[in-house]
């Protein structure tokens, strides 16, 4: 995959979809900064991971830990040729139910957690010619009752995507997202753990079944070896949106 030496940031690195991809890129001989508020799973996928595993505390919303963690990541790693825009919080929710504090938290990290490190990591994907892969959700095209928060921040991500694509290719940066589906995380478990609901995404998907952690990652694998793709988003969602 010719990704040997890289130095990837993986924001949410410690669960689910973030340690998949974390552990993915590891296995192509990426170095790899996890980052994210709790430091025991960011601690123990390290500790898996072995040599050329990093991590470092960071709440992507908090004014400040944005850059520290950046910072961390380039004098840990020696430089910056991947960011990984992972981090998220799910809510489903009626507006006419959403309080201001939730307001603020979803958009607070799905959001302006992903511009902040964005913002910090540019002077160093600059300098190596790398890349921003966005998470983004299935959700951001598909509208349902209770998204509104969520899946229009999503789709506010895949917008951000194409802007920054236009806005950081002259430097020779790419920026792309990856949209999963109904994928088995702790995020989703209240999701999945409602039989209804989940046999009406089963039968909702083409590919007939739930995403792993493990669906997702490839297509960050595919963004992160340098294609003549930017401004694109990538739907990995056993075709749940086509
Ligand atoms: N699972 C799905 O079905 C699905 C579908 C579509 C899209 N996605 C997207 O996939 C991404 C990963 O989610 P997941 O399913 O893997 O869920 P997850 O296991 O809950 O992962 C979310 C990660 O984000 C981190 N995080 C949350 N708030 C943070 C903050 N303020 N600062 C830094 N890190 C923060 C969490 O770590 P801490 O709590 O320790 O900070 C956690 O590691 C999210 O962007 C999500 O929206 C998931």
């Amino acid at each position: 995959m010719d990704l040997d030496g890289k130095r990837a940031l993986i924001s949410g690195g410690g669960t689910g979809i973030g340690a998949a991809i974390a552990r993915a890129l590891h296995r192509e001989g990426v170095q790899v900064m996890v980052c994210g508020r709790r430091s025991a799973p960011l601690e123990a996928l390290c500790a898996e991971l072995g040599e050329g595993a990093h991590w470092t505390p960071c709440d992507v919303s908090v004014s400040g830990s944005p850059a520290k963690a950046v910072d961390a990541a380039v004098e840990q790693m020696g430089g910056l040729d991947l960011l990984v825009n992972n981090a998220g919080v799910f809510l489903a929710k009626p507006l006419a139910k959403i309080s201001d504090e939730e307001l603020d938290l979803v958009i607070g990290v799905n959001l302006k957690g992903l511009l902040a490190l964005t913002r910090e990591s540019i002077p160093h994907l600059v300098s190596s010619k790398g890349a921003v892969i966005n998470i983004g959700s299935v959700s951001a095209n598909r509208p349902v009752p209770g998204a509104s928060l969520y899946a229009g921040v999503k789709a506010a991500v895949e917008h951000v995507t194409r802007c920054l694509a236009i806005e950081l290719g002259p430097s020779g940066v790419r920026v792309n997202c990856v949209a999963p589906g109904l994928t088995e995380t702790p995020m989703s478990e209240p999701l999945t753990s409602d039989a209804a609901m989940l046999a009406e995404q089963i039968a909702a998907t083409p590919l007939g079944r739930l995403g792993t952690p493990a669906d997702i990652a490839p297509a960050v694998l595919y963004l992160a070896t340098d294609p003549w793709v930017t401004g694109q988003v990538i739907q990995s969602s056993g075709g749940l949106w086509i």
